[in-house]
């Protein structure tokens, strides 16, 4: 069974709401969820992270996973600091080659149609290119994506009043793209090694062991 971690980033509660959906597609697609939450490490104000009951994500979730969801709100046209926070706390094990092979998609939100979703979703891919995952983008082949905002790097969305504006869209959207991401990520892990459960993987081929 392919085991997928969801690690989402929310102040306000749309992205949690956007992990539990998520969960609920992916484990009805017999996947193996584990849904965490990254410490908010700047709050504006005296703003309560309202998503405070999902453990903490940490490296072993990371290592225990054949693919990643993240999720995050658009702070300030990019990801949040604090999934950010997450991400290079991992630095060395990324550089350590633990998360390659990795499937990985990203979702996001945003308060206003071009004020970072798109871009959001973008920088999160990024992250996924560094540490050597196989990104999954809902793709353009998608048709609810256009139903939605038509980005089709990963399933983003426009809230209204801090919500999403169409929680059935919503719902359907993730339902598509994370069926598929879930088929993908279960084929992919067949062709890796998994890590063994110290989370090691074995280390990347190097050039001589490739030419040799
Ligand atoms: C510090 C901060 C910066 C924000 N900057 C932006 C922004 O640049 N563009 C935008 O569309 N929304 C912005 N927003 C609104 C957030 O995107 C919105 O609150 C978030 O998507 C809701 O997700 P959440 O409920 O999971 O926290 C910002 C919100 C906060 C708290």
């Amino acid at each position: 069974m392919a085991r997928i971690l969801i690690v989402f980033s929310s102040l306000f509660g749309a992205n949690a709401q956007l992990a539990e959906l998520a969960d609920t597609t992916l484990t009805a697609a017999g996947v193996e969820v584990r849904v965490r939450r990254v410490a908010e490490v700047a709050l504006p104000g005296d703003v309560q992270p309202s998503a405070a009951d999902a453990p903490l994500a940490d490296g072993a979730d990371l290592d225990w996973a054949d693919g990643y969801v993240f999720s995050s709100p658009s702070h300030t046209g990019l990801p949040s600091a604090s999934i950010k926070a997450f991400i290079d706390e991992h630095h060395d094990a990324a550089v350590a080659g633990r998360f390659l092979d990795k499937t990985f998609t990203a979702m996001a939100t945003s308060g206003f149609a071009h004020a970072g979703q798109e871009r959001v979703v973008d920088d999160l891919n990024a992250v996924a290119a560094a540490w050597g995952c196989v990104i999954v983008p809902p793709s353009t082949a998608n048709p609810i994506i256009n139903k939605i905002n038509g980005n089709p790097y990963g399933l983003s969305f426009v809230l209204e009043h801090g919500k999403l504006a169409d929680r059935k869209l919503a719902e359907e959207a993730i339902g598509a793209h994370l069926a598929r991401f879930a088929a993908v990520t279960a084929a992919i892990a067949t062709l890796s090694e998994r890590p063994a459960p110290s989370g090691q993987r074995k280390p990347p081929p190097t050039a001589a062991d490739v030419f040799s």
